[in-house]
């Protein structure tokens, strides 16, 4: 049962919001009429509820480079890249080059291929827990497959996730406040983040008939929230007192090294999954880990594990993420391109505490969130969290209107077409739209 509610009182935000709100109406109207259209056959006018924007969303005709260019001639510079997927920019030359050659090579070959080998053989030597990997077609797929051999392994029915965890559009666990989400139906025990004596107190009666605890090294879709070297060696330990199969969502933190965060931690977990970034562009999921548990899937053996999915070596994808591996994935590039993410959150950090202003980022290197806490008792009343909101939104159009793309949400992440001066001149622009946003305060 629904508990009737009072509507909260508008904020000071909401009046500038709704100004901002009308001025993006007016300056998108083929935008606008294009999303109109696509609700016509898709709920919502979109196929992905995470790039929804409110009140509609823009339509991007085309990118190249850093850029995004909308239906109305605006361009933007793109500080969203795909949700950390978009690493490459839109347009990098050696995937270009690459993904032709395939395209030459012929689609669909349905067969073993030696590209998909070299990227198993790459993924296997920077990736300390992996001996043996697996392809699937997104993150969410790599996560599903992962829990269920790890179900499979240890016999055992129950997971462990975290609240906050985001592991693939049926497997998020960011709680009751935040709408309905669908879930696989899986045995789940959602455990406090960050917090291992939680964790312990949680899981004490179910030691027995836990398999696999499942986790981030960082909440990536849950606000960027690092996982405290503490919590993660905790967890490892946890796992191997019980006999659960630690699994390190890497989808999103396999972007800070060559081996993830469990190379830069030395925190090996038992099974790692991968996505995004991988594909080079194109669907990708992996999942990967200790050779007895990956070895299941031997077909050799009579009574293996089944996998197949149709895409899983798609060349496309085997030759486009390969290529990313070999050429663009270097530690030089990734280390670069977090340095510049570190000192861009550092500054904008280091602005908004000298002169208390309730703005903050948080993150690694180059993936951020940008967070409003208006409170300053850490309440979570209605009106509390509809300011939030109404500053997060305004802080949006904000830097929307000064020619840069972030997600609406508030997550910002650097790509490599991005030079240094971008990111300081990005900077800049946070902190004036910061600046502006809090000024609307007192009404
Ligand atoms: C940590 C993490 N795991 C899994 C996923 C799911 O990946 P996909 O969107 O490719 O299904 C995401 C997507 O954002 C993610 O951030």
């Amino acid at each position: 049962m629904t508990v009737p509610t009072t509507p909260a009182a508008p904020s000071a935000y909401a009046g500038p919001l709704k100004v901002a709100q009308t001025e993006y109406a007016q300056r998108n109207p083929r935008s606008y009429e294009a999303w109109q259209e696509a609700t016509l056959s898709l709920p919502g006018g979109g196929t992905r509820s995470s790039i929804f924007v409110h009140p509609f969303p823009l339509f991007i005709e085309r990118g190249e480079g850093k850029w995004v260019f909308d239906l109305d001639g605006h361009q933007y510079q793109d500080f969203v890249s795909d949700f950390t997927s978009g690493i490459y920019g839109k347009s990098n030359p050696i995937l270009k080059d690459a993904i032709t050659r395939a395209l030459d090579n012929g689609l669909q070959l349905g067969a073993h291929t030696k590209t998909e080998s070299l990227l198993a053989s790459e993924l296997c030597a920077r990736f300390p827990s992996i001996d043996l990997v697996r392809f699937a077609n997104s993150g969410t797929e790599a996560n599903i497959l992962a829990i269920s051999i790890g179900l499979e392994y240890t016999r055992r029915k129950k997971v462990v996730v975290f609240k906050g965890g985001y592991h693939g559009s049926v497997l998020s666990h960011f709680g009751e406040d935040d709408g309905g989400d669908l879930k696989v139906p899986y045995d789940f025990l959602v455990c406090p983040y960050n917090d291992i004596s939680g964790t312990r107190d949680a899981i004490e009666q179910h030691k027995d008939d836990i398999g696999v605890i499942l986790v981030e090294p960082m909440l990536g879709a849950g606000g960027c929230h690092p996982g405290t070297p503490d919590f993660l060696q905790g967890l490892r330990d946890l796992a191997d007192e019980i006999g659960a199969v630690l699994i390190f969502d890497e989808v999103q933190t396999a972007r800070l090294s060559t081996g993830g965060r469990q190379k830069i931690l030395g925190i090996t977990p038992d099974m790692t999954t991968l996505g995004k970034f991988f594909g080079g562009g194109f669907a990708f999921g992996a999942f990967g880990g200790k050779r007895e548990i990956m070895s299941l899937f031997d077909a050799r053996h009579p009574q293996s594990i089944a996998h197949g999915s149709t895409f899983n070596n798609s060349p496309l994808t085997m030759i486009a993420g390969l290529t990313a591996v070999q050429k663009i994935l270097t530690q030089e590039n990734l280390d670069k391109l977090n340095q510049m993410g570190d000192e861009f959150r550092e500054n904008v950090n280091l602005h908004t505490s000298q002169n208390a202003i309730p703005f903050s980022i948080t993150g690694l290197g180059s993936i951020n969130q940008v967070h409003f806490h208006p409170s300053t008792d850490g309440s979570q009343t209605q009106s509390q969290t509809q300011m939030r909101k109404e500053g997060l939104d305004l802080f949006y159009f904000k830097l929307l209107e000064k020619g840069y793309w972030i997600s609406q949400r508030g997550l910002i992440s650097l790509n490599f077409e991005m030079t240094r001066e971008d990111v300081k001149a990005f900077e800049k622009a946070v902190i004036d739209s910061i600046d502006q946003v809090y000024a609307c305060r007192t009404g």
